[in-house]
């Protein structure tokens, strides 16, 4: 939308939440709620967007994810109407200001852009989001005339028995006329209970002046949710997370356990898979259709093809192929190719690896630092030795080799092609195609051991 900017307000320390972190950089599924509101900003289409800091102030640049933002500073926290004046600079006479509070997470950019659109219509000075809330403490109240028009919004804390019995809430949600704005910030006073200076004063002030304040009344109250402390935030993250879900459900995942399964908005999910109890899917994950994930598994920056079955393991910043079958019980460290239809089993880590199609490491093993290719056999208990103490190294393994049970390959070493390593072997030196490495002592057989040992 054309002429609209947004003034985001993040000065505040947000006591209440109880903790050294600020409170707009808490998390709802691994993103800051100052970057949903961000983004919501954008998505309602600002032009430019302006953060008002304060409280930690470099603490909090430093945890905004999202790119191209400009930044006011409040240096002490005198109130909401205060903040906004410190973002004076940014405010444009004959633009819309969209002024949005930090500790929203849940709102949406379409919801914004429809608000914006009413307040053109309306040809409002200023046009407030409200909401009607079956539990509305600790919100400010939408006072109106008889006649049902907006008169003033007052603070829970200033309100008298009879205000604080008004069910309908102020979202902190707001469309200013640029103008408007900057003409009732230079009348805005601090007389009320907190010695604040309250933007929501300066909606009266353009009523005064003979400005129209509209009001839109949310359809979900559930996306101006604030959340001042932790019981809020873990409310707002059960939205979130059943949108998300939601989603996901509605493009033909099926989730059986939505209210325990955890999946970031970024996540992408193909058809017909299926997302069972306790997974948690984070970042840049991608997964793709006929999947089987979880119970119990922990994704992350993750990539798998179609057909992949992953049980109770925790996979990082890797890849998966086809029809691949991994756990219960593997761990995937960063930076893993494993290839299609490979078995990663139980009690398994691969670390820094290629995996080729067919390979299987089917129990007990480390693999890491390794470029293993195709239809190898891992054997129970296969480790790659990549550690000297000082420096990791690489170990190649060749098509269809056979690893025996409990074997060391001690990097830097390469084993080619079609060779077969005998179980129990410590193997140091390369090994040709097709032999057979045997690195252990023989068996030796002693006859009257016994009756020697244990004679009179
Ligand atoms: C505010 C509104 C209230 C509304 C509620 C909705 C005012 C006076 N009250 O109350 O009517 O119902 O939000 O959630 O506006 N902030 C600053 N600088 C300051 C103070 C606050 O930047 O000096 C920022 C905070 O970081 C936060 C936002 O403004 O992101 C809102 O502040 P908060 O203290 O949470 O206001 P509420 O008491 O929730
Ligand atoms: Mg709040």
């Amino acid at each position: 939308m054309e002429n609209l900017k947004a003034i985001v307000l993040a000065a505040g320390e947000g006591s209440r939440m109880k903790s050294k972190t600020p409170k707009v950089l808490h998390k709802i599924l691994n993103k800051t709620m100052l970057d949903y509101v961000i983004e919501a900003a954008r998505g309602g289409s600002a032009e430019a967007v302006c953060v008002v800091v304060g409280h930690k102030a470099e603490e909090v640049k430093a945890g905004i994810a999202c790119d191209g933002v400009g930044f006011a500073l409040q240096k002490e926290q005198k109130g909401t109407g205060h903040a906004v004046m410190m973002a004076a600079d940014f405010i444009e006479d004959d633009k819309d200001m969209l002024i949005l509070y930090g500790d929203t997470p849940l709102m949406q950019g379409e919801s914004l852009a429809r608000l914006a659109e009413i307040h053109r219509t309306e040809g409002n000075g200023v046009t407030v989001v409200s909401a009607v809330l079956d539990d509305p403490t600790g919100y400010g109240r939408i006072v109106r005339d008889s006649a049902g028009n907006f008169r003033k919004i007052v603070e829970h804390k200033d309100a008298s028995a009879e205000e604080r019995g008004i069910q309908e809430i102020n979202t902190g949600i707001y469309i200013f006329n640029g103008r408007a704005l900057r003409e009732s910030l230079q009348k805005l006073g601090n007389e009320n209970a907190q010695g604040e200076y309250y933007l929501t004063d300066c909606l009266e002030s353009i009523l005064l002046d003979g400005g129209r304040v509209g009001i839109v009344t949310a359809e979900d109250a559930d996306e101006f949710f604030g959340v001042n402390s932790r019981v809020q935030l873990a409310e707002a993250a059960g939205i979130m997370r059943e949108r998300v879900n939601r989603k996901h459900m509605e493009n033909g995942v099926t989730i059986i356990d939505p209210a325990n399964t955890c999946i970031d908005p970024s996540v992408k999910i193909g058809m017909d898979t299926v997302i069972l109890p306790g997974c948690v899917l984070e970042g840049d994950t991608v997964i793709g259709e006929d999947c089987e994930v979880g119970p119990h598994t922990r994704l992350t920056d993750m990539k798998l093809g179609n057909g992949v079955k992953i049980q109770q393991t925790v996979a990082l910043e890797s890849e998966i192929g086809d029809g691949a079958v991994v756990g219960p019980f593997a761990y995937i460290r960063p930076n893993c190719h494993i290839g299609n239809r490979v078995k990663v089993g139980d009690f398994v880590e691969v670390k820094n690896s290629t995996i080729g199609d067919g390979t299987k490491i089917p129990h007990l093993s480390y693999v890491g630092d390794t470029d293993a290719g195709e239809r190898i056999n891992f054997g129970c208990g296969s480790i790659m030795v990549n550690y000297d103490g000082k420096k990791k190294h690489r170990t190649t393994v060749g098509n269809d080799v056979f690893v025996g049970c409990n074997v060391n390959l001690v990097a830097p070493v390469t084993v080619e092609q079609g060779a077969y390593i005998a179980a129990g072997s410590t193997i140091t030196k390369d090994v040709p195609e097709d032999v057979l490495a045997v690195a252990r002592a023989r068996q030796q057989v002693i006859k009257g051991w016994k009756e020697k040992r244990f004679e009179k």
